[in-house]
């Protein structure tokens, strides 16, 4: 699909006017209600279209060869940035099978950047992951190939839509990588979609397993042994700020599948675990983002990448294992395999990079999903400043994020009697906090953030027009965010 600023929705097929609560019109409405007889302000009066946010009504047959839609814009003192996006997505999303072509959007009253940022929420909301489908019914099948944002200023906002359309590529990514069935995302094929990247100057690194042992990555390694695919760890850099300047950080859980181990889960929704590289795979849409709209700002991408397979080799419950740190880790569960990842590839990233902070993303817990629900996703941190900077990027990009305590008290949750460290702690209470605080154990002094997005990396019943059912790329916008309005230049 095809987005285009312009001044006039010219010959588009299908037009959407906005209108806001309590049946207001847009000026593009008003200005079109004149010649279409007052059809507009009668439609927008009559039952129960007011113009609330999500709503739409079609206004068929007053002409051959366009049809009109109206899309409820919701309140219009607060129409701005995410009520933009939704009312475009809205747009989209109701004409999208109708049989039209060409949609024009008529935002006539917006910035350039917010025209740009509606003309993001389309791309989103069109996303689709449909490369295995073989048959289709028609009707199924999207008819619109073009998306007209009309506007006042169309070569502003094509300017400005540029880096809007680097965060929507990386948002895509993640999309598709989380989206990929696990025989054909497994590690390495990971790592060669990541190589693709080296085209929009991103440096793209891989460690085996042998060079893992080296590094005596036996957390990591452990996990990946019963599996046949080769473990790897991908790294990768973007260069944009100044050559002396310490990098920021972000590290990726990139279990291409997690059955659990010889600590099996059940069947059912073991489907599921094939998006257990959702914080790899917002990693890696990340970099692309920062390297797609050449980010002011160094940035290291690390994501430890495994398959936790049940096998004669596997890896069992009571293990001990050797961390690059040095700490000994007791492998109570073999479904607890996420922490054992981040543990080598959090001291790696530290130890090599030095960086200003580091942040990981992970499906870690279910626990979380238990604590906050879909709609949130849990961030523990030993760092004030970092996690207010996560937590002011939330409600600018629609992606909720909590604070989650780090609370000394559960350390003694976590002590092996045998080994520095155990993988889990007592039973089920406090799950994703003793998770965290596992992970603290392989975190120097540098400011950390933990965030689990095993609630919010993929939604089965979304309410949000611009993240359509299955992956949700969440983390993309959110530290793009973040990077953006504290850490650049
Ligand atoms: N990948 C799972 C967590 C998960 C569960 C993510 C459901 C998304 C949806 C993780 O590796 C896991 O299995 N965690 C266990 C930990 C337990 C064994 C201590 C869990 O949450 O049950
Ligand atoms: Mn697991
Ligand atoms: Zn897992």
């Amino acid at each position: 699909m095809k987005i285009e600023f312009v001044a006039k929705a010219g010959d588009a097929d299908a037009v959407a006017l906005l209108v806001f609560e309590e049946s207001r019109l847009s000026p593009a409405a008003r200005d079109a209600d004149g010649p279409m007889g007052g059809l507009i302000s009668r439609a927008a009066r009559q039952g129960r279209f007011s113009g609330k946010a999500g709503q739409t009504l079609l206004l068929g047959g007053w002409s051959d060869s366009v049809q009109t839609w109206l899309i409820g814009a919701g309140g219009e003192s607060s129409f701005r940035d995410l009520a933009v996006e939704a009312a475009a997505a809205s747009a989209y999303d109701a004409a999208k099978l109708s049989g039209a072509t060409t949609l024009a959007i008529e935002l006539t009253q917006l910035s350039a950047d917010a025209a740009a940022r509606a003309g993001f929420a389309v791309r989103l909301a069109a996303y689709r992951f449909e490369k295995y489908r073989t048959t289709l019914k028609p009707e199924k099948v999207p008819s619109i190939e073009t998306v007209r944002i009309v506007c006042a200023d169309p070569k502003a906002a094509r300017t400005a839509a540029k880096s809007w359309d680097a965060l929507a590529e990386g948002v895509m990514f993640t999309r598709d990588l989380v989206s990929e069935p696990a025989n054909v995302l497994h590690p390495q094929s990971f790592v060669e979609r990541c190589k693709a990247l080296k085209s929009i100057g991103l440096e793209v690194e891989v460690l085996g397993e042998k060079e893992m042992e080296k590094l005596g990555m036996g957390s990591l390694l452990g996990v990946g042994q019963g599996s046949v695919r080769e473990s790897q760890l991908l790294i990768l850099r973007w260069n944009g700020g100044a050559k002396t300047e310490a990098p920021i950080a972000f590290v990726g859980k990139g279990v291409c599948f997690d059955t659990g181990g010889i600590s099996i889960k059940p069947a059912e929704g073991m489907e599921e675990m094939k998006w257990d590289m959702g914080g790899g795979g917002a990693v890696a849409g990340l970099m692309h983002a920062l390297a797609g709209r050449k980010a002011k700002v160094n940035a290291v991408g690390v994501i430890g990448l495994v398959e936790n397979m049940p096998d004669g080799n596997a890896q069992r419950p009571g293990d001990v294992v050797k961390s690059m740190s040095g700490q000994t880790i007791e492998v109570i569960n073999t479904d607890a395999e996420g922490r054992l990842v981040l543990a080598d590839a959090l001291w790696y990233t530290q130890d090599r990079f030095k960086p200003k902070f580091m942040i990981d993303l992970a499906t870690l817990t279910g626990a979380m999903i238990v604590s906050l629900g879909m709609e949130y996703a849990g961030v523990f941190s030993n760092d004030d400043k970092l996690v207010d900077n996560i937590l002011s990027a939330g409600p600018l990009v629609g992606e909720n994020v909590w604070r989650m305590p780090l609370p000394e008290a559960y350390e003694r949750h976590i002590d092996s009697p045998i080994a520095d460290v155990k993988n889990m702690g007592n039973g089920r209470s406090g799950g994703s906090i003793t998770a965290a605080l596992f992970l603290q154990r392989f975190v120097n002094k540098v400011p950390w953030a933990h965030i689990d997005i095993a609630p919010t990396a993929w939604t089965k019943d979304s309410k949000v027009g611009t993240i359509p059912n299955g992956a949700t790329g969440y983390g993309v916008r959110l530290l793009n965010q973040m990077v953006q309005d504290r850490y650049e230049g």
